[in-house]
């Protein structure tokens, strides 16, 4: 649809030290998260998404539309609207990263880490490989549900081992009482370069049972 290719044509980028940053955008477009690849926007009006690359990342629109629709069908994965160049359209989810809700004392519920931990499968089961899967590409909607975003490395043929940690640090930490529930953003950003450089032990049970050390 044309209406979506304009909208997506409105967004302008500009790279300060080393960073793009959206600088101007049609005023229907309502800013809704960024990342490492793209600026995401809820079209208003819509329970539309409008993911908009960044001019070096633009490669990634055509994979990630093509793993949404091996995903297609899927419970927990937004579904796909239109594709082109630049962009995406998707479902838009309210609610929820995992992040958001570390940061503000949301509850997390061990049936929500069940339900991702299931359409992980899925994926799997489509031939996929679900990778880069951190706290702020899952959400938790509005309506209680664990929706997966973000799968454009779902592809990726090194294997990932974020969430499998996630859930050992859901196990081990979060679901204790001592734990705190919300935690500060710079701590949770820290916690992330410091798994991303392997300075954090964790402690992976394997399948035969024996403890696997860092
Ligand atoms: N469909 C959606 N509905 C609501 N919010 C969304 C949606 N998609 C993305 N977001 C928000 O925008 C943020 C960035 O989106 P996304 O993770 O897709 O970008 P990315 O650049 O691919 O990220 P990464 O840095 O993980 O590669 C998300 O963390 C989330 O807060
Ligand atoms: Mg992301």
């Amino acid at each position: 649809m044309k209406r979506y290719k304009t909208l997506a044509e409105s967004v302008r980028f500009r790279r300060e030290l080393g960073i793009w940053k959206p600088v101007a955008h049609d005023e229907r477009l309502i800013f809704g998260g960024e990342g490492r690849s793209a600026v995401v926007y809820r079209i208003q009006g819509t329970d539309k998404a409008l993911k908009v690359f960044y001019p070096d990342k633009v490669h990634i629109a055509k994979e990630e539309a093509d793993i949404y629709k091996q995903l297609s069908g899927i419970p927990s994965f937004p579904s796909l609207h239109e594709s082109g160049g630049t962009y995406i359209v998707i479902d838009w989810i309210n609610g929820k990263t995992l992040f958001e809700c570390l940061e503000e004392g949301i509850d997390i519920p061990g049936e929500l880490v069940d339900e991702a931990d299931r359409a992980l499968a899925a994926a799997r089961k489509r031939g996929l490989n679900p990778s880069d899967v951190h706290l702020r590409n899952i959400m938790i909607s509005d309506k209680g549900r664990i929706v997966l975003i973000d799968v454009a490395r779902f592809r990726q043929t090194k294997d990932c081992m974020n969430w499998e940690d996630l859930k050992t640090a859901y196990t081990q930490f979060y679901t204790k009482r001592f734990f705190p529930k919300r935690i500060p953003k710079r701590l949770l950003n820290m916690i992330g370069v410091m798994y991303k450089k392997k300075l954090l032990p964790i402690y992976r049970r394997k399948a035969n049972g024996v403890t696997e050390h860092p």
